[in-house]
């Protein structure tokens, strides 16, 4: 089995997400680091799905918010993206995803309390898809961009 971590750190002073990752392959250990883009103004993911794959996410510090979204289907006519639910996910809650779920977004609403999540996926992916809140279209997301083994970075693996 192949499991792929990830933590999200949100801090609000600096406006960034960082993403780390761990993968542990069937072909020795895997460590993939991924680093987030610094996001604008608000701490928040995109809309985006899973690529097939099982999430597990754990709230490890602060407060986060999970907007679960359906996914929009190719024939629908585009109009703006409405979470179906809306759920709080506090310090060493645990949510579960996968595409059979739907889509989501993960934020962190406080303006004053940075927040840190643990992603587990399995199997790994190398890209998802990112939503477009205005009109449901999907677009590729960024490709993993660190990997490393036992620990140490892999350049040959980031290909
Ligand atoms: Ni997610």
């Amino acid at each position: 089995a192949i499991i792929k971590c990830y933590a999200i750190f949100f801090f609000r002073p600096v406006w960034s997400v960082v993403v780390c990752a761990l993968s542990f392959g069937s072909l020795g250990r895997l460590t993939r680091l991924p680093r987030a883009p610094v996001y604008d103004l608000v701490l928040r993911s995109s809309i985006h799905d899973h690529a097939g794959s099982n999430c597990f996410m754990k709230c490890l510090d602060g407060t986060l918010h999970e907007e679960l979204y359906n996914t929009p289907e190719g024939d629908e006519p585009s109009h703006k993206m409405q979470p179906c639910r809306v759920q709080p996910l506090e310090t060493d809650g645990v949510c579960y995803i996968s595409d059979e779920v739907g889509l989501h977004r993960i934020s962190n609403q406080s303006h004053t309390v940075p927040a840190v999540s643990l992603h587990l996926y399995s199997p790994p992916y190398e890209v998802c898809k990112s939503y477009n809140e205005l009109n449901g279209e999907a677009r590729c997301s960024g490709k993993m961009t660190f990997y490393s083994k036992k620990g140490v970075r892999c350049p040959t693996l980031e290909q």
